[in-house]
């Protein structure tokens, strides 16, 4: 699999691929690429002619406490994935290379970042918005591919995307389990057996809310009680939140109106935090 670590070299294959009139699709990533990764590179890789993998651990989004450092890395892996999937090349940038010495320019987006995820990660957003409106302007895809895994961060992009009129088209590719039923994540690798067997109580707690919309509860509050109390049967879980909103503005709903987004972060073992959602729609009645 090529790797291109400069962005001089990235644009001019980018400007050979356009002159071709080819359409490019792109695939951001933090590398450690799992199946859910895999399966976004393969939607790409269906829609474009050419499939561009960004691995990058971009410490713009990594607050001071977090696991920037020590967050998984694997290139050759990483490589192996990509090739097996479809994809053309890798972009490989250090963050000296996509930074310089310093960044003095942010991008945004507020309102939808200061609450789920936002709220117990404050500026992790400013650093998921500046580095991909990078990537957008480097490599002009025609589209860009995220998981609804990270729903939040997909309907923050997406806003991006349609303030500032980048003429790009983000697509949002559904979450991918284990077996059991744990959402795919680059963070389930810090699980120890213990941890990785507790973990089951996102999906499990989530399903259960589902089921209870799925009756006909119109209660929310008794959905979030429904998620909060099974999840704190498990001893080795902790609560960071449990949200339902506006799946597209991320405003807090009180009745199930336009679809509705259901989601979770929890702690495992106080340290690995990991997140999972569901977004429900009442069936419309003809
Ligand atoms: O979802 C991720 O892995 C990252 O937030 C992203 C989109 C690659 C930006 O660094």
């Amino acid at each position: 699999m090529k790797i291109i670590h400069e962005i001089y070299d990235i644009k001019e294959q980018i400007k050979k691929w356009k002159k071709e009139g080819l359409s490019i699709g792109f695939v951001p990533t933090m590398g450690f690429l799992h199946e859910g990764h895999a399966s976004l590179i393969k939607t790409a890789s269906k829609e474009n002619d050419k499939v561009i993998v960004s691995v990058f651990v971009n410490p713009l989004q990594f607050g001071p406490t977090e696991d920037y450092s020590d967050y998984p890395r694997d290139i050759d892996h990483d490589s192996k994935i990509c090739r097996e999937n479809g994809a053309s090349l890798i972009f490989n940038p250090s963050p000296k290379t996509m930074y310089g010495d310093k960044n003095y320019t942010h991008v945004n987006v507020d309102t939808l970042t200061n609450k789920l995820c936002g709220f117990s990660r404050p500026g992790h957003f400013q650093g998921v918005c500046t580095v991909i409106t990078k990537f957008f302007n480097i490599l002009s895809p025609d589209k860009a591919y995220f998981g609804e895994k990270d729903a939040q961060q997909l309907a923050v992009i997406k806003r991006m995307v349609k303030d500032l009129n980048f003429d790009i088209e983000i697509i949002g590719c559904p979450i991918i389990r284990e077996k059991d039923g744990l959402a795919k994540s680059s963070r389930n690798t810090y699980l120890d057996n213990k941890g990785r067997q507790a973990a089951l109580v996102l999906n499990k707690s989530l399903k259960s809310a589902h089921n209870l919309l799925e009756s006909g509860e119109k209660d929310l509050s008794k959905v979030k009680k429904l998620i909060k109390n099974n999840i704190e049967k498990e001893p080795l879980a902790t609560i960071d939140y449990i949200e339902i909103v506006d799946s597209l503005t991320l405003q807090p709903v009180y009745k199930i109106e336009d679809p509705i987004l259901v989601a979770i972060a929890v702690y495992i073992n106080n340290k690995v935090r990991l997140i999972d959602n569901f977004t429900f729609k009442i069936k419309q009645v003809k």
